[in-house]
């Protein structure tokens, strides 16, 4: 299994319940890795392979999957956990700033699905994660500069997911709310918050179950987000994030 965005909380805690006799693979921009592999090593894993990425680089992301094919063998399970928040309040001022924050959260995660979807369609086998939230459903004022990267995203991977239909390759749309961790450090929990524990143990239930492509964490907010639609707009714009 391969994690991009290699030291995610979330991602770790995929890698670490993926990792039981199974070689791990970290692809993470440059920095210390000592905790994660020592985290998939004490989960059991066969071996833990490090790989540079940064996934703003998309030209570079084919030859990356290549590499880890070649070192360590076929992705099965590729879980794309790499992400910003970003800061809301200076990407509503500098175009550079909200353009480098969708290039991230959006652009980079779909350049990256269509390499990796690529690769598992020709073995008819694999599993992608790809990370939207509740953020992308219905757009807030208060972080629509990362929510609507996630909308974009969320998009994509869904009609990725139709193309994929009855190829062999099981693509998952993880959808969690607030998840309290390092990216949302100093924020207040939103209602259904959930843990990066509890958002890999759901994620790993439908990994290992091969079917269902939409994954609402907790299941709560599928309904929360379907009755979201109608709040009316005036309203709906004095939402916090
Ligand atoms: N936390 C939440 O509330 C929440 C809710 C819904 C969805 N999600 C999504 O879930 C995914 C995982 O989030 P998380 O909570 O695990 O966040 P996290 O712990 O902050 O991890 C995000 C990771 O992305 C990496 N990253 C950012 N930009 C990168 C780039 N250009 N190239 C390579 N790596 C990059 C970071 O690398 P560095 O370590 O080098 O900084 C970091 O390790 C994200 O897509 C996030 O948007 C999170």
């Amino acid at each position: 299994m391969a994690v991009f965005g290699g030291r995610s909380e979330i991602g770790l805690a995929l890698a670490t319940r993926l990792a039981p006799g199974s070689a791990v693979v970290l692809a993470a921009r440059p920095g210390s890795m000592a905790e994660a592999v020592a985290a998939c090593q004490a989960a059991g894993a066969q071996r833990v392979e490090i790989f540079d990425f940064d996934a703003d680089d998309i030209a570079a992301q084919a030859d990356l999957v290549t590499a880890i094919e070649d070192r360590v063998g076929p992705i099965d399970v590729a879980v794309l956990a790499f992400g910003i928040l970003g800061d809301q309040a200076i990407a509503e001022r500098d175009s550079v700033a909200a353009a480098a924050l969708l290039h991230t959260d959006f652009i980079a995660q779909a350049g990256l699905l269509t390499v990796l979807a690529q690769r598992m369609r020709t073995r008819a086998a694999g599993t992608l994660v790809a990370f939207s939230s509740v953020a992308g459903q219905r757009v807030r004022r208060a972080n629509y500069v990362y929510g609507s990267a996630k909308a974009g995203l969320d998009g994509f991977a869904s009609g990725l997911a139709d193309a994929l239909h009855g190829s062999g390759v099981h693509l998952i749309i993880a959808r969690p709310g607030f998840v309290i961790g390092r990216m949302t450090a100093g924020l207040d929990p939103a209602p259904f918050s959930s843990t990066p524990d509890q958002v890999a143990d759901a994620v790993v239930r439908r990994v290992r179950s091969g079917r269902g492509v939409e994954l609402w964490i907790p299941w709560q907010l599928r309904v929360m987000f379907a009755v979201a639609r109608f709040v009316p707009r005036a309203l709906w714009r004095r939402m916090p994030r």
